[in-house]
């Protein structure tokens, strides 16, 4: 590349100086040209001049987090203290993590205090370590940015979900509110080494408005308690489509489909994650015409009818189990009905919830609905192990007390 680009300067300038020579006296010239040579020639080799590297190094202040998780990908959330570009080593388990995972967009990677990346091409069921690097990047300029050093975050490990496993179970919670100890106690009475992982049904916060606030009331010991290594899969709240910083939410807890609503499969349970919406309609006052959460739900219930007309996992899996906030399905426009049917035709087992602030069971055959129906209260910790042929939910307090058991066959 370097002789090419010499001999085309080389070229250039003997043009150049045929054609000024008749205007110019020769020491005119030969001024110019040396001149002209000197910046190209500059230009050709500084180039490859190496960049800055700072002797400073970035903090990594959350994570990292597993905030999506399926057969086959699964996505890493981690902070920084100063802005920084990222990438995930990881490789399976017991080898070394020979794979890398960045971020770039439009073919380039981003620069930010949070970091996203999703790994790709995993294998269902299998177990992967990984690990987080941070590079500081300390002023951006068009040439040349001037770096900082990369930090790595300690080795964790995490399995895929596999549709092939044949038990598996997870906890849910729902309602924390904000309440600190609350949360704590609620991360404490899971059984982390027993459970694939943990959902949070929706309502972890009054109103969004704040990063701050986002890792200081929830996010924040959650990702301690999982670890790196459980998926903390988020359900979006009513209380959660409220407040400043509320358009900001998927960032933190993002999924490759970029969206609240989307599906899973995880041994014989098929999960069906729902976003329920806000509890009032979009023209009450109290929104000030912010909101277009009917027509947002008339696309959300298009997707699920297709989803559950056209995918095989659905019609396959032993049990049908929907992870949403609002149990009867939240407001839409009165037309609940419309969601139930579309339940019952497609043999739902079971859907979990909260909202309510308090333990609600419905069995199969009330309120219309042919499937179980459990609203958690703020203060407990739903288990759900599934087999084959038997989906077994405990309701238990934070004391580790059970409060009530559901048994579900499966039916077909
Ligand atoms: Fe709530």
């Amino acid at each position: 590349m370097g002789i090419v680009w010499n001999r085309f300067i080389q070229i250039k300038v003997w043009i150049l100086r045929k054609s000024v020579t008749s205007v110019l006296t020769k020491t005119a010239v030969t001024t110019l040209m040396g001149a002209m040579l000197l910046a190209l020639g500059l230009t050709a080799y500084a180039q490859h001049e190496p960049f800055v590297v700072h002797d400073t190094k970035p903090v990594i202040m959350h994570g990292p987090y597993l905030s999506s998780l399926s057969e086959t990908a699964a996505t890493i959330v981690w902070m920084t203290d100063t802005p920084c570009h990222a990438k995930v080593l990881f490789g399976p388990k017991g080898e070394s993590m020979t794979r890398e995972a960045h971020n770039a967009e439009h073919g380039l990677l981003p620069i930010g205090t949070r970091h996203v990346v999703h790994l790709t091409g995993l294998e269902p069921g299998k177990a992967y370590t990984y690990k987080v690097v941070a590079t500081r990047a300390v002023k951006m300029k068009a040439y040349w940015p001037e770096k900082g050093l990369a930090v790595e975050g300690p080795e964790r490990m995490f399995t895929t979900f596999d549709r092939s496993r044949l038990a598996v179970s997870f906890s849910a919670i729902a309602d924390t509110h904000e309440d600190l100890a609350r949360v704590k106690g609620l991360l404490h009475a899971v059984d982390w080494a027993e459970t694939d992982f943990l959902v949070h049904l929706g309502d972890a916060f009054h109103s969004l408005e704040s990063e701050d606030q986002l890792f200081a009331r929830w996010l924040g010991p959650a990702e301690k308690a999982a670890a790196g290594e459980k998926l903390l899969m988020f359900i979006r709240g009513n209380h959660e489509m409220r407040g400043a910083f509320a358009r900001n939410l998927m960032e933190y807890v993002p999924v490759p489909e970029g969206r609240f609503y989307y599906v899973r499969d995880h041994g014989p349970l098929h999960f069906i994650i729902l976003d329920t919406g806000e509890d009032k309609a979009d023209e009450t006052n109290v929104y000030a015409e912010l909101n277009k959460v009917e027509v947002y739900r008339e696309e959300e219930f298009a997707w699920l009818e297709r989803h559950l007309a056209t995918d095989e996992s659905a019609a396959e899996a032993p049990f049908r189990v929907i992870l949403l906030h609002q149990p009867h399905w939240g407001w839409t426009g009165e037309r609940e009905d419309k969601w139930t049917e579309l339940a019952n035709n497609e043999k739902i087992d079971l859907v979990i919830g909260g909202y309510f602030h308090r333990l609600r069971i419905y069995k199969p055959d009330s309120r219309g609905k042919d499937f179980w129906m459990l609203a958690l209260e703020q203060d407990q910790v739903a288990r759900v192990e599934a087999t084959l042929s038997d989906l077994l939910v405990t309701v238990k307090g934070k004391d580790g007390k059970v409060l009530e058991t559901l048994a579900i066959k499966a039916r077909r």
